[in-house]
């Protein structure tokens, strides 16, 4: 095994096989501050997808600087959190190797996480919100996906699956969010969602980084992907339940 050679590259081998250099934070942090793209990060819906993700040297930075917007736009410690959660899912990243992928959703678990939890005590004097953790996770599973963008498709040939997240407008003060899977393909040649529940974290994700419980929390009808369903809309703390309707 070749030794790591420099922070931003990990051996020479996969630089020439995989084209993988990590971009230094500095220049990540100057990339972001371009006009078109700091307004984007300062927008909490503005959808982001990183294509070859790496660890997520981008999609960190820009998770920090959206969860900054959801701090200066709140008042309490519920809306905190749902906006905390409405800015994480409109981040999307693709990697190919699975340490990296692995280190993605470690690290955007981990700011997301720190954020939330260090605002909700310092500002709000309050705990965090379990749910919110927990449906922050459930986002960060379905939205980093191992694969390769470029065949669109996953290591054992099936469609990378990309989750749409959709706010539906308050009814009765409650903000719901409406869950749906299209093919990245589907959504590269602009045709519709896949009609069926596809996605399997564990399965998606190649990866072991869940506990037992919440990997059977997504709960499938009689585990058979074919079947036509959809995500029923729920409350944004309630994204963790994952709940399935037959059509
Ligand atoms: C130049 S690095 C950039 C990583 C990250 N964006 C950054 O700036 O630090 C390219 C990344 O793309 C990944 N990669 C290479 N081919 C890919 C493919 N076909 N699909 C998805 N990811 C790929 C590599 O594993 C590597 O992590």
């Amino acid at each position: 095994m070749e030794k790591s050679i420099s922070r931003n590259i990990k051996s020479k081998s996969r630089v020439e096989n995989f084209g993988e250099v990590f971009t230094p934070d500095w220049m990540v942090k100057k990339m972001l501050e371009q006009p078109e793209i700091k307004a984007k990060t300062e927008s909490l819906t503005a959808t982001f997808l990183e294509s070859a993700a790496g660890e997520g040297a981008f999609l960190v930075e820009i998770l920090k600087r959206k969860l900054y917007v959801a701090d200066q736009e709140s008042t309490d410690a519920k809306e905190f959190g749902e906006k905390c959660l409405i800015a994480l899912t409109s981040l999307y990243g693709i990697e190919l190797l699975e340490d990296n992928i692995v280190m993605l959703v470690m690290n955007m678990v981990s700011e997301f996480n720190n954020v939330y939890i260090e605002t909700i005590n310092r500002k709000y004097n309050e705990k965090a919100d379990e749910h919110v953790l927990d449906s922050a996770k459930i986002i960060i599973r379905a939205n980093m996906v191992q694969g390769d963008a470029l065949k669109r498709q996953r290591r054992n040939g099936d469609p990378i699956i990309i989750t749409e997240w959709e706010l539906l407008p308050i009814k009765r003060g409650i903000r719901k969010i409406q869950r749906t899977e299209y093919t990245f393909d589907a959504i590269i040649e602009g045709n519709g969602p896949t009609g069926t529940v596809q996605q399997r974290y564990a399965e998606q994700l190649d990866l072991d980084l869940f506990s037992e419980e919440e990997n059977k929390s997504l709960k499938l009808p009689s585990g058979d992907v074919e079947v036509e369903c959809h995500y029923v809309p729920v409350k944004l703390t309630d994204i963790y339940k994952q709940l399935i309707e037959i059509d």
